[in-house]
């Protein structure tokens, strides 16, 4: 659907104070015009109670990510104008809970990056010099292809068994792990597999694929789930 400009969508947003949904009509005066700009739109002009997070508005932050109009997005990226719909729904992360409106407590997904033990530990911490990965390897291009997380939540919010089994590690932490296992310069490595290849680690990913669908930084992070598998069923074999 063509949108000539300006045009006024009608939002409507989750709220837990009202217990319900609440609808907002906001004019769209640019195809810049991004869903954060329309939150802010609500919030300085028709209701300063509308919460929701932002800070770097470039997409780099991960704090505003929300449900929009049934699918994970960044809301300071996402033009109003490329979702060919006048009617916008805005809704929560899926699977974390609600604090207020479209603010989620994002501790269960940290969490998971602390129980995959996805920290760097350097083979040779003493040593000064820089620690370069050839940039040719195989290794290093895998490394990169997986690369640029913003830690926004939102495939841990579409994944499936994120929802339904609290304790699974989710596609993020799990590509955090794969990352470190090919880097040569972490003192695990390939053992690091070894702690997450039990009941809540990679091999409860079903590959829907709806991770990768959803990252905002386009990280396949479907593919390094396979990735990760293979290596998986190398050390254990
Ligand atoms: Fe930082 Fe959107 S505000 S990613």
């Amino acid at each position: 659907m063509s949108q000539h400009l300006p045009f006024e969508v009608t939002i409507s947003i989750s709220r837990t104070d009202e217990g319900a949904r609440q609808t907002f009509n906001v004019p769209v005066a640019s195809q810049a015009t991004r869903v954060l700009d329309a939150l802010l739109f609500v919030r300085e002009h028709l209701d300063p109670s509308v919460g929701f997070r932002f800070s770097c508005r470039a997409g780099m932050c991960g704090s505003c990510a929300v449900v929009i109009n049934g699918k994970e997005a960044l809301a300071c990226q996402t033009a109003i104008a490329s979702l060919n719909s006048r009617e916008i729904s805005i809704s929560p992360l899926r699977a974390l809970p609600v604090i207020r409106d479209l603010v989620t407590d994002m501790a269960p997904f940290f969490k998971t990056f602390k129980s995959s033990h996805a920290a760097l530990k350097a083979k040779n911490p003493d040593n000064r010099l820089p620690q370069v990965l050839p940039p040719g390897s195989t290794r290093r291009q895998l490394i990169e292809r997986q690369n640029g997380c913003v830690t926004c939540g939102a495939c841990y919010s579409a994944c499936e068994w994120s929802s339904s089994r609290p304790g699974y590690l989710g596609p993020a932490a799990l590509n955090r792990v794969l990352m470190l296992a090919l880097d040569e310069r972490d003192e695990d490595g390939l053992n690091r597999l070894d702690q997450i290849g039990v009941a809540d680690g990679a091999l409860r990913c079903h590959g829907l694929g709806n991770c990768s669908v959803v990252c905002p930084i386009e990280i396949p992070l479907s593919e390094g789930m396979d990735t990760l598998k293979g290596l998986l069923a190398n050390v254990g074999s």
